[in-house]
């Protein structure tokens, strides 16, 4: 099978890693990736294109003669990517530009799911500071406040301190068009479960915990995710059949009756509250960093998993196969992050973390940086290779992940990684993949 993945981050890496690994031997995949990630272009043919562009990446597909595109981040499928896909009769693994807006913006995802009947945290859809005020009168702390727009994660604040809130809340505001959504705050651990859709079969994967703020413990602001890990042993395993049945199932439904099927992967982040399941947030592609977990322990064809929910036949595929190992990635910021990153240092120990049997290390913001002068360049003639190293060129720089039999064997091996890898300003939490009960402190 011919695939074309498009986006080069962290998330695309552990897709292409597995699509690659779990391909049956009687049909192979073939990859063609997004050029620009130095460890996903490996993994593949690279090609250079604009994944904003629908057409360019339409027109790419075409002229390659490809059976399957995989769209793995949000922005190519809010841009309609998948729709000019689909319409030159490719098969793609992604949501129409229409459906996408189940994570574009949150107020739509509130309205699907009050009329899915999904169990959600209570919200008010605000337009000026005095709705706010309302709003936080009526929930009273502590306040959560989210952009109402894509923000990577970043755009949403929980805190008691209402002044705190308010401040974001006007800086959503103050921006063109900006709306924000003041919701009911929920307690207990949260889950991602990744559910696979041909907009009217729905194949959940397993579930994995991420870790969302950037310090210990639950501290310090929102990130796009510092960690995750996989199977959540303290989860009833109940858990998953509800979800499909009170959350996905529902959603893909209501989205079928409305004629905007959604058709790819449907991200239900939830809330284990004392009064039950709630969704947090949908987001309508793989988590990033729960996918470079989640798809390690898949044991059964990725590719085909997703080629028929490109093309309606789900119901027809047998369940996917998951090995019983525990898997935890660990992820590598540079300084300053989540705030604008500082970059451009050298990374070094990466060879020396994959020497460690059951530990591989995925590449989500680096570069090659020539390092030979410009007259050197300059000179040089054909056959010539200049010197150049690996640096940090992105927020979330590297994802250490270790494979082990239980979850604590696992979390060993990703520190153990961790430990041989540095690049100026890098930072890392040092207890993923520990507990719930620390996990209930959000705050
Ligand atoms: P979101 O972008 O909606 O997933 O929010 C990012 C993170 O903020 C979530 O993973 C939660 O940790 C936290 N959060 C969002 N909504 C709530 C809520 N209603 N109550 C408590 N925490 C929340
Ligand atoms: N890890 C959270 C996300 O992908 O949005």
């Amino acid at each position: 099978m011919k695939v074309l993945l498009v986006g080069n981050g962290g998330r695309e890496v552990a897709l292409a890693r597995n699509l690659v690994r779990t391909a049956s031997s009687s049909d192979p995949v073939e990859l063609i990736v997004q050029a620009g990630n130095p460890g996903l272009e490996p993994l593949g043919q690279s090609l250079v294109f604009n994944p904003l562009n629908p057409d360019d990446v339409a027109v790419r597909a075409k002229g390659r003669g490809v059976d399957l595109v995989v769209v793995g981040p949000e922005a190519p499928l809010v841009a309609g990517v998948a729709d000019a896909v689909r319409a030159e009769g490719i098969p793609v693994f992604g949501p129409s530009k229409v459906a996408a807006q189940l994570e574009a913006s949150k107020a739509f995802a509130k309205e699907v799911m009050e009329a899915a009947g999904v169990p959600t945290a209570r919200a008010f859809t605000c337009r000026t500071t005095e709705e706010v005020e309302a709003a936080f009168n009526a929930f009273g702390a502590p306040y959560v406040v989210k952009d109402d727009a894509l923000a990577a994660g970043k755009g949403v604040v929980v805190t008691d301190d209402r002044n705190v809130a308010l401040a974001h809340a006007t800086t959503c505001l103050n921006r063109e068009d900006g709306v924000v959504l003041v919701e009911e705050y929920l307690d207990g651990p949260e889950v991602s479960l990744f559910c696979v859709s041909d907009g009217t079969t729905v194949v959940p994967l397993v579930p994995a915990q991420d870790f969302k703020r950037v310090g210990d413990g639950n501290s310090g602001p929102n990130t796009g995710g510092m960690g995750a890990y996989t199977p959540l042993p303290w989860l009833d395993d109940s858990v998953v059949d509800e979800v499909v049945k009170t959350v996905a199932q529902p959603t893909v439904d209501e989205m079928a009756r409305r004629g905007t099927p959604f058709v790819g992967l449907l991200y239900c982040g939830l809330a284990m509250t004392s009064k039950g399941i709630r969704v947090v947030e949908f987001n309508v592609r793989f988590g990033d960093p729960e996918t470079q977990v989640v798809l390690e322990r898949l044991d059964s064809s990725l590719a085909d998993l997703l080629y028929a929910a490109a093309t309606g036949t789900l119901a027809h595929l047998p369940a996917p196969i998951w090995s019983p190992d525990a898997v935890v990635t660990v992820v590598m910021a540079s300084g300053g992050y989540p705030d604008t990153p500082d970059t451009g240092h050298e990374i070094t120990g990466i060879e020396d973390a994959e020497a460690i049997d059951g530990v591989h290390v995925i590449h989500a913001g680096t570069r090659f940086e020539i390092t030979s002068s410009a007259e050197e360049v300059a000179l040089g003639c054909c056959g010539f290779e200049p010197d150049e190293m690996l640096v940090n060129s992105g927020g979330r720089v590297l994802d250490v992940v270790g494979r082990g039999a239980t979850v604590e064997e696992a979390r060993a091996k990703a520190y153990e990684g961790v430990d041989w890898i540095s690049f100026a300003g890098e930072h890392h939490r040092k207890d993923i993949a520990t507990w719930p009960a620390e996990l209930d402190a959000k705050n």
